[in-house]
């Protein structure tokens, strides 16, 4: 039986109180996601039970219980709160998937100071704007990627502490680092965790802007009610589910659902740091017997592309579940699922700015493949006209619009009231996608409203790009959009002008796409770059990329009318 049931009735008699009281929280608790997270399952006597199984490339493995994750992330909120971090003070996670990230996560939060996870594959400008403008005042990395952090440690100066967590002792630590080995530190058995409340800021994670540089979307502890539900009613997590979330915990997925919702269940959870291939995959789903598993469109055509043989080299009959999120999900995906796995992939929708999961497809309920589901109980979403933002009749395209209030919203973007305050239209919060409601009340996903690239599921902004290319000294200027591609659904292009006295080669195109890539991130690196003599732009001067993104995909280029000297 699912945990949710049926879906209609759960519309019907819907109200928060319901997680809130399988939680044990009422009003004006005190509520700590890290506590959540570890004691409360070891206080229901699930101490023993594995809460996080490991695996490293070259066979490396670690295996921690509930109880085991109870005492590291206290030991690492008491190192915290030694080093003299204060509630609400920024950490940094910059690390692979590797057990300290998850753990460290759940420990910032019991400290009370607000946990900001990045993308460890971001390069150091990525690192710098996101942590200036943050404030953070610690950062916990690996040796690997102290070289990226070293470089901006002077120009941050709020940032006090530089942690690391393998360190060996062989090089001298410079000013600020500190060595902090979690596997070998002494445990401490009891820390209690800070008495945040509801409204206690707890995550934040920096998103894409359209137009300016990455916003930090801040989230507080209350968004445990929604991502706790969430994860029983859409993912289906039960107690003896062995859940696998694919997401890196630099993106909002791997934190609400690959950290806070599966051990706010007190499921069983894997994760790997081994790449991607469909083999190793299949490998990891058969070895740990992988019963739930949430991934994304990327990965689900990867492993289409792979073909069907593969598949036939392991048991993979412990599946039960499977969910995707984070673009649009082919209607060709969710049926290659049930051909090759029995089973479809459940499409999400939902955001970094959400915090939890919005429109959905629930366990029990008929799939329409291509289709997004249906709003979550408690989520009251439509479809607005652009230009009036009232609801349009159904089967009409528009904006999504959802009603505030939910416990997961992000309460602010970081010291950015404006940016905020514009999300909101006529009473509703505007994610800035466009879809269509059928007459059965399914969402179909159109597109999103602005010139944001989602490469493999991650938001790109043109505009970051755009300013990180025209620091390379060839670069005269530059418009980036979205180019058509099948495993990643949308690759970023760059048509870049150069500057008088260099000539395009594939020299120079290669060293550009590098340029960005260790500067941002391999997501935010051009697939493909095209020089050309001018750009399209509008009389006052701003580029039209929409020109260059219909021309990539073969669409009709519209309304060009302030194009300049057409
Ligand atoms: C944007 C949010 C929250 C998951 C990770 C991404 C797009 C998300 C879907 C879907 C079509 C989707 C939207 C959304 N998106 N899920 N099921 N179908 N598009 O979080 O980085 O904040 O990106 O991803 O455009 O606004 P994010």
């Amino acid at each position: 039986m699912h945990n949710i049931g049926s879906y209609n009735e759960r519309l019907n008699n819907f109200s928060w109180k319901i997680a809130e009281d399988e939680l044990g929280y009422k009003p004006g608790d005190v509520i700590n996601i890290g506590w959540y997270c570890s004691d409360r399952i070891c206080n229901m006597g699930k101490g023993e039970k594995l809460a996080l199984k490991w695996e490293g490339l070259g066979g490396k493995a670690k295996n921690y219980t509930y109880n085991d994750l109870r005492q590291l992330s206290n030991t690492i909120a008491d190192f915290l709160q030694k080093l003299g971090i204060k509630p609400e003070e920024r950490v940094c996670l910059f690390l692979d998937r590797i057990p300290e990230l998850y753990i460290g996560f759940v420990g910032i939060l019991k400290s009370g100071a607000i946990a900001q996870p990045l993308f460890s594959a971001f390069g150091e400008d990525s690192l710098h704007v996101r942590m200036e403008n943050s404030g953070a005042t610690a950062i916990i990395t690996q040796k690997k990627h102290l070289g990226k952090v070293r470089k901006i440690v002077a120009t941050l100066p709020n940032l006090k502490h530089v942690i690391i967590v393998d360190d060996n002792g062989k090089n001298p630590l410079q000013d600020k680092e500190v060595a902090f080995i979690m596997d070998e530190a002494k445990r401490v058995e009891v820390f209690e965790s800070f008495p945040t409340k509801a409204e206690s800021p707890s995550v934040l994670h920096y998103t894409s802007g359209t137009t300016g540089m990455p916003k930090g979307v801040k989230h507080v502890h209350y968004s445990l009610i929604s991502q706790y539900l969430s994860s029983k009613w859409v993912l289906d997590l039960q107690d003896d589910d062995i859940y696998w979330c694919t997401a890196d915990p630099g993106w909002v997925t791997g934190t609400s659902y690959g950290i806070i919702g599966a051990w706010a269940c007190g499921v069983t959870q894997c994760v790997n740091d081994i790449g991607f291939s469909a083999d190793a995959w299949y490998a990891f789903i058969q070895k740990h017997k992988i019963t739930v598993w949430y991934s994304a469109p990327t990965a689900i055509r990867s492993l289409m592309k792979a073909g069907e043989e593969v598949i036939k080299n392991y048991d993979l009959s412990s599946l039960r579940h499977l969910a995707s999120v984070g673009e649009p999900l082919n209607a060709e995906a969710v049926i290659w699922g049930e051909k090759v796995f029995g089973l479809p992939f459940h499409d999400s929708y939902w955001q970094t700015e959400t915090g939890s999961i919005m429109i959905s497809n629930y366990p029990g309920m008929k799939i329409k493949p291509g289709s997004m589901g249906k709003p979550f109980p408690g989520i009251t979403a439509t479809i607005l006209d652009p230009d009036t933002y009232e609801p349009v009749p159904t089967g009409q395209a528009g904006l999504i619009g959802i009603k505030p209030g939910w416990p997961s919203m992000m309460r602010m973007y970081w010291n950015n009231q404006e940016i905020y305050d514009a999300k909101f239209k006529n009473g509703w919060y505007i994610p800035g996608d466009r879809s269509y409601i059928d007459g059965d009340g399914y969402y179909w996903f159109i597109g999103r409203d602005d010139d944001i690239i989602n490469t493999g599921g991650h938001l790109v902004s043109p505009f970051e790009v755009e300013s990180a290319l025209i620091e390379h000294p060839a670069v005269a200027e530059s418009a980036v959009v979205a180019k058509p591609d099948f495993v990643n659904m949308e690759v970023v292009k760059a048509f870049v002008c150069l500057k008088p006295g260099f000539i395009a080669s594939p020299e120079l195109d290669l060293e550009i796409m590098n340029f960005i890539r260790k500067r941002l991130s391999p997501l935010a690196m051009p697939q493909e770059i095209e020089f050309v003599p001018s750009l399209p732009k509008t009389r006052s001067g701003k580029i039209m990329r929409r020109i260059l993104k219909a021309q990539e995909w073969g669409e009709e280029i519209g309304d060009t009318s302030s194009l300049e000297d057409d």
